[in-house]
């Protein structure tokens, strides 16, 4: 859990976050026992800005991951900076319901969760094996 808060708060250090001024990291666990992390990007065209969980899964694809076995996002907010909605679709692929999330700010770790507590009752990949 340290070294995946570690690495997720490194990478929101990298945030490209112009309009929002809200930096994001994110760092997946994969099957491998490989770290991967990645940080919000945002647009000038707002809608096409991107959010860390989403950065973080393309370097673990990228990397040749296949599963996600624990999840860190780091922002500073008086609430815990959880995945938002899209995000936690996003994980869904990579991830089963029991996947830890761990949700912290600069100083501590504010929440513990999973994604099927976040995403409960979700639709998935099994959801498409026989069409
Ligand atoms: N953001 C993330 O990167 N991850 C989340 O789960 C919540 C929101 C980013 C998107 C945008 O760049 C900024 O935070 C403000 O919404």
């Amino acid at each position: 859990m340290q070294q995946l808060v570690l690495a997720a708060r490194a990478a929101r250090e990298r945030a490209y976050a112009p309009y929002s001024h809200f930096a994001v990291g994110a760092a997946l666990l994969d099957e491998q026992g490989r770290i991967h992390a990645g940080c919000n990007i945002e647009n000038a065209a707002y809608p096409q800005s991107q959010c860390a969980e989403a950065s973080a899964i393309a370097h673990l694809v990228l990397a040749g991951g296949k599963r996600i076995m624990a999840a860190a996002v780091v922002g500073v907010a008086p609430q815990p900076v959880t995945p938002c909605g899209g995000c936690r679709q996003r994980l869904r692929e990579f991830a089963d319901d029991d996947m830890p999330i761990w949700v912290a700010d600069l100083d501590s770790v504010r929440a513990t969760t999973t994604l099927g507590h976040l995403l409960p009752a979700s639709f998935g990949p099994e959801h498409l094996k026989d069409s």
